[in-house]
Parts: structure tokens; C-alpha cells; sequence
């Protein structure tokens, strides 16, 4: 048992294709293209702007992927954004994660997330998944104004409750998250729920699981 769990929000607890999943029959010729190359760009953006010091907000980068995406994607129909943006403030959560939460929150461990996403942003996906009241904390790198990997995004955890790195488990679908948070000193479970292969050697992870329920 750790003393607090933290978590990743997309992708992690939240599926991120959801939102083109919910409208496919309105995003064109390509969907899943359209998908992809959206995630793609809204990762790609925090680090160029994290590595630039030049911080634009994930809502506002969500935005400039999806729209980079819909223009790169032939047969996309731009009238999409406005159901897409919509349907990414109310993603699904994955099916084990409300169990899961519920488990670690009774052993009586912190349970949180720490994500790139805005407080806006977290809170509404928080609040349609029915997650709010297994949460102690949403930690939002906002706050800094500098996106994950940075040492001081995970510090954002470590600086409230007082717990050294290790005594933190953190997940993340993520691997280049898992490569900072484990650079941090935290114990982390990657969570590979695409079969992805693995990366960072260096930077590697305490356990791989295929979804949360090996967590508890
Ligand atoms: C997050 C993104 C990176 O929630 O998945 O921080």
C-alpha cells in the first residue's frame, strides 16, 4: 500500500477518443485519423510550449490540435468542432476507474489526480463521470503554468501532503508521463491499455498493468 495514489486524467481515466467515438458519424471520411492526430498535436504542443516557457492553457491547445486535425484530415467536416470540444469536456471514464477509486479511497489512502488539463476542464469531466466524491485532490498544472514532465508539475502532489516521491504511487496510460513522474521518484504503475511497446529504459516503471484493476 502507498500513502497516496495519483492519477493521470486522459487517457488514463478518461478515454480521449470518446468524444470523435460519440459523434463518428458527423467528424467525415476519417474519424479515428481525426482522433489520433488530435491527441497527437495536444501532447506535442505542451512540450514545445513547456521547453519554449511560452505556457498556453490545455483547454486552448485542445482547441488548436482538434482544429490542426480537422484542416490535416481530408473529408472532415469542420462544422464537427463545436460536438467534439463538447463531447471532450464530458469524456467517458473507463469502466474499472469508479471501483478502483472507491477501493483505494476505503484502505484510507489519498486518492487525486494531477493532470495538464485546466480546473474547468477537469472539474466537468469529474463531475459527468460521478468521480468527484473519490477524489481528495485534482491537482491541475495550471497553477504553474508549465506542463508534465517537469519536476515542478509533480511537486505540485509532494508540496500538499507532505509525502516523500516514494511513498506515492502514481498511473498514467501515459509512458512519457510515467518517465517524468519515475525521474521524480515516484512508484509508478504504467498503465498500458493499447498494447503499446515499451520506451525511456532509463525510466522505467515499477509494474505495467493492461488497466487499473491489477492496481488494487
Ligand atoms: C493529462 C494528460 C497528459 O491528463 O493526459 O495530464
Amino acid at each position: 500500500m502507498f500513502k497516496a495514489y495519483v492519477f493521470d486524467a486522459y487517457g488514463t481515466l478518461f478515454d480521449v477518443h470518446s468524444a470523435v467515438t460519440r459523434h463518428a458519424g458527423e467528424v467525415g471520411d476519417n474519424p479515428a485519423r481525426v482522433s489520433e492526430i488530435w491527441r497527437t498535436k495536444q501532447l506535442e504542443y505542451t512540450w514545445v510550449r513547456s521547453g519554449l516557457g511560452k505556457y498556453r492553457d490545455f483547454w486552448k491547445l485542445t482547441e488548436d490540435a482538434l482544429d490542426f486535425a480537422l484542416r490535416a484530415v481530408p473529408g472532415s467536416n469542420q462544422q464537427a468542432r463545436k460536438l467534439l470540444l463538447d463531447a471532450y469536456r464530458e469524456l467517458d471514464c473507463y469502466g474499472e476507474v469508479p471501483e478502483t477509486l472507491n477501493t483505494l479511497k476505503a484502505s484510507g489512502a489519498k486518492v487525486a489526480i494531477l493532470s495538464n488539463g485546466t480546473p474547468e476542464m477537469l472539474e466537468s469531466a469529474v463531475n459527468s463521470a460521478g468521480i468527484a466524491p473519490l477524489l481528495d485532490n485534482v491537482f491541475s498544472v495550471d497553477e504553474i503554468g508549465v506542463f508534465k514532465t517537469d519536476p515542478a508539475t509533480y511537486a505540485l502532489v509532494t508540496n500538499e501532503y507532505g509525502f516523500n516521491p516514494g511513498e506515492i504511487a502514481f498511473q498514467s496510460s501515459n509512458r512519457w508521463d510515467i518517465a517524468g513522474a519515475t525521474s521524480f521518484g515516484f512508484k509508478c504503475h504504467w498503465i498500458n491499455r493499447t498494447s503499446q511497446p515499451d520506451e525511456y529504459e532509463d525510466l522505467a516503471p515499477e509494474q505495467v498493468l493492461e488497466n487499473l484493476d491489477g492496481l488494487v
